[in-house]
């Protein structure tokens, strides 16, 4: 007998979180959330009204805003997941510029803005049969989560393949420069106060630094399968 779990991928960022959960969501016939979309989709939001810039955060003013910013998943049925849009408008591509991701982590750290999408992340997951990946979804979205990964590799690598996927977007960027964002929001991420990325003690860490797509995926597959078919 086959059941339908919820699974919780968690990890740095460019640990290839996205990647596996969407493979692991077409396998199964699950629902896939890109978590981080969402917060990138409230930072970009915020930028556009120039509330938070490289060295400003108005924090009263985004939330005075909060209730006007609606984040939604949009089925694509030639992707196959649902794609992230603010306010009807599909931001895909915007929310991954470089200059949100320069932004993200201190939209991500303030506890209103959590709130809202956490308690948006329980009601699309609450029947189960959902891949979510984000920082926080196996110690604080889904604590229950039938199976929790925790991913990771060396800053270096990660820094190499963000590198690779911005430059194969035409974004203008140099090595150095990517090092140093993964590095900072590294460090922001695991050290803020509300709901920091940490590790679940249940969960299982997957180092990726030296495992292809391939053997990642059969690897997690494989421990998808001793939940399901228990
Ligand atoms: O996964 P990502 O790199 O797209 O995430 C963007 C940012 O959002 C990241 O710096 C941390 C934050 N984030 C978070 O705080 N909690 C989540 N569940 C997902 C992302």
């Amino acid at each position: 007998m086959t059941k339908k779990i919820t699974i919780a991928i968690d990890g740095h960022s460019s640990t290839g979180k996205s990647t596996v959960a969407k493979q692991l969501a077409k396998k199964l016939g699950y629902v896939y959330v890109d978590t981080g979309a969402m917060y990138r989709a409230v930072t970009l939001y915020a930028m556009r009204k120039i509330m938070v810039t490289d060295n400003k955060l108005d924090k009263e003013a985004i939330l005075r805003h909060l209730a006007f910013i609606s984040v939604k998943f949009k089925f694509d049925e030639d992707l196959g997941y649902g794609v992230i849009h603010l306010n009807n408008e599909n931001v895909e591509k915007e929310i991954r510029l470089m200059e949100v991701s320069n932004n993200v982590s201190k939209v991500a750290a303030i506890p209103e803005v959590r709130e809202m999408l956490v308690k948006q992340q329980h009601e699309i997951g609450e029947d189960g049969g959902v891949v979510m990946d984000g920082r926080d979804i196996g110690t604080v979205v889904f604590p229950d989560a039938e199976l929790k990964l925790f991913m990771t590799a060396s800053a270096e690598k990660r820094a190499e393949r963000r590198y690779n996927e911005l430059k194969e977007k035409g974004e203008d960027v140099n090595y150095e420069e990517v090092l140093k964002n993964v590095e900072e929001r590294d460090h922001l991420d695991s050290t803020r106060e509300t709901s920091p990325l940490v590790k679940a003690d249940d969960a299982i860490e997957i180092d990726n630094s030296n495992l292809s797509r391939e053997e990642q995926f059969e690897k997690i597959l494989s421990l998808v399968k001793e939940k399901t078919e228990a």
